[in-house]
């Protein structure tokens, strides 16, 4: 990640160009994670990665109280979250908020407690593919729990935001110095401005260069990362990637809508490491990072599903390329795997069952370009069996595939497809998350503080 921090130095150039003083350093690196998984790593030993690899922000999806208890007495700086399907709930009625405020935030805030600098009501609420479900009920949410803050003495300390998609501002000529918010969100958008500006609060953004990428096979693949490559022109400005021009497009939207002065936090960045084509280490490493849009949502992030590290990265922003260190004390369940049986003929009977295996558990490595995508067909529904087998913790049930499956304890994996074993998880870890069966955890990203 080198290119990645020498970019962002080099965005801060192009903003004090455009008049716009931004200040970033590597203690304002902070790491996201995620929840939705079906084999939580223990948040103990996620604390300890924290603290092994020096972050000091940490922005969290959700605010069960039984995990973001581990945070206390690390001094480490907090965003809670609160899920899109809690909006409704929480603008509705103001006690509810109250009741929100009082047990998943000021329970934690005592001498020694949890750091919390921030809540982030929703999470990219005004996404496109979401059809305008939370546009009423986000700014209502956000007022709410503010009051509430304020009302327990704490609105001082500890600011109400909401993490948007890029996607809530756009440029008419691909210009960043025509952005603007969308047509659709403009009103609720000035609202949520100016509600930030009047509580001191930052505006919070996640970018993803990679779904440029996705959702159009036409972008230039090179526009994405910090190597340069397709520049565009914008009056004396001269953009090399998609990251810089993307937040300048951000900090003309902001200006249009009077609000030039909001400081602003990069929620996300970075780069799925698998199931599409370009959806690999190699570019992951390359960008910094993501919504439900495709295959590769369960591969973001700095670190494997079991707290290893994907790649180096350089995290002092001085060149120094490094693994960052790895989740320690994770169990694994035994070295044995699931695959198909030797005398297995039946095709439609396999057909049938990898169906079925994939609808239930993480076929993602399998799809076209990603890591698995190579194997043969008899391979392919092992690889299918043994994601299902591991997801339910090598239960032997697992593995019957109407009388197809059988469990070996010799390591199916190819040079580029792994075959996992899963990690152990214990009851009172094994927090029961909406989404349930979701394989990759630790969306640990990028959380760049540029003020
Ligand atoms: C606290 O947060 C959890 C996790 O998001 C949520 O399920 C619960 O309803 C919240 N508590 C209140 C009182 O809203
Ligand atoms: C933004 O900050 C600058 C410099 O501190 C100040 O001159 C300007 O008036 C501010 N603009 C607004 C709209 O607050």
């Amino acid at each position: 990640m080198a290119q990645a921090m020498a970019a962002i130095w080099a965005t801060v150039l192009i903003l004090v160009a455009t008049g716009v003083e931004v200040v970033a350093d590597t203690n304002d690196l902070g790491m996201n994670w995620g929840m939705m998984t079906s084999h939580p790593i223990h948040p103990k030993i996620v604390v300890q990665l924290l603290k092994d690899n020096g972050f000091k922000k940490v922005k969290l999806f959700d605010s069960d109280p039984r995990m973001v208890g581990f945070l206390a007495g690390t001094g480490i700086e907090v965003m809670l979250g609160i899920p899109n399907d809690q909006l409704e709930f929480l603008s509705d009625d103001y006690g509810n908020a109250k009741d929100w405020v009082k047990e998943n935030c000021t329970v934690h805030l005592r001498k020694g407690g949890v750091n919390i600098k921030y809540v982030a009501v929703g999470n990219e609420p005004f996404l496109s593919s979401f059809k305008g479900r939370f546009t009423k009920t986000t700014l209502l949410a956000m007022k709410n729990i503010r009051k509430a803050l304020n009302e327990a003495g704490v609105g001082k300390k500890i600011k109400v935001v909401t993490p948007l998609n890029a996607d809530v501002y756009e440029s008419k000529s691909d210009k960043p110095s025509d952005g603007a918010f969308r047509s659709d969100i403009k009103g609720t958008m000035n609202q949520i401005v100016r509600f930030l500006k009047d509580n001191n609060a930052p505006f919070v953004v996640n970018i993803y260069p990679f779904l440029s990428l996705y959702l159009n096979s036409a972008f230039p693949a090179d526009f994405a990362f910090f190597d340069g490559g397709h520049p565009i022109q914008d009056k004396n400005v001269q953009y090399n990637n998609v990251f810089e021009a993307n937040f300048d497009t951000l900090i003309y939207a902001l200006k249009n809508a009077g609000t030039p002065n909001l400081t602003i936090i990069v929620g996300e960045i970075g780069w799925p490491t698998d199931g599409h084509s370009e959806a690999n280490k190699a570019n992951a490493k390359k960008t910094p990072r993501a919504s439900n849009r495709g295959n590769f949502e369960r591969h973001w992030g700095i670190f494997d599903f079991d707290g290893k590290p994907k790649f180096e990265m350089d995290m002092s922003g001085k060149g120094a390329h490094k693994l960052l260190v790895g989740a320690k004390g994770v169990k694994y369940l035994p070295k044995q795997w699931c695959v198909l049986a030797s005398y297995a003929t039946d095709q439609n009977l396999m057909s049938d069952q990898i169906g079925w295996a994939c609808y239930e558990s993480d076929c993602t490595a399998l799809q076209p370009g990603a890591s698995c995508s190579n194997l043969d067909p008899r391979r392919r529904t092992s690889y299918a069996f043994n994601s299902y087998y591991q997801m339910k913790d090598q239960d032997e049930d697992a593995c019957d595939f109407k009388g197809i499956g059988t469990v070996v304890t010799q390591n199916p994996s190819t040079n580029s497809c792994k075959f996992n074993t899963q990690i152990e998880v214990d009851g009172a870890t094994r927090l029961s998350f909406a989404y349930g069966a979701i394989a990759v955890l630790i969306s640990l990203v990028a959380f760049l503080n540029l003020l």
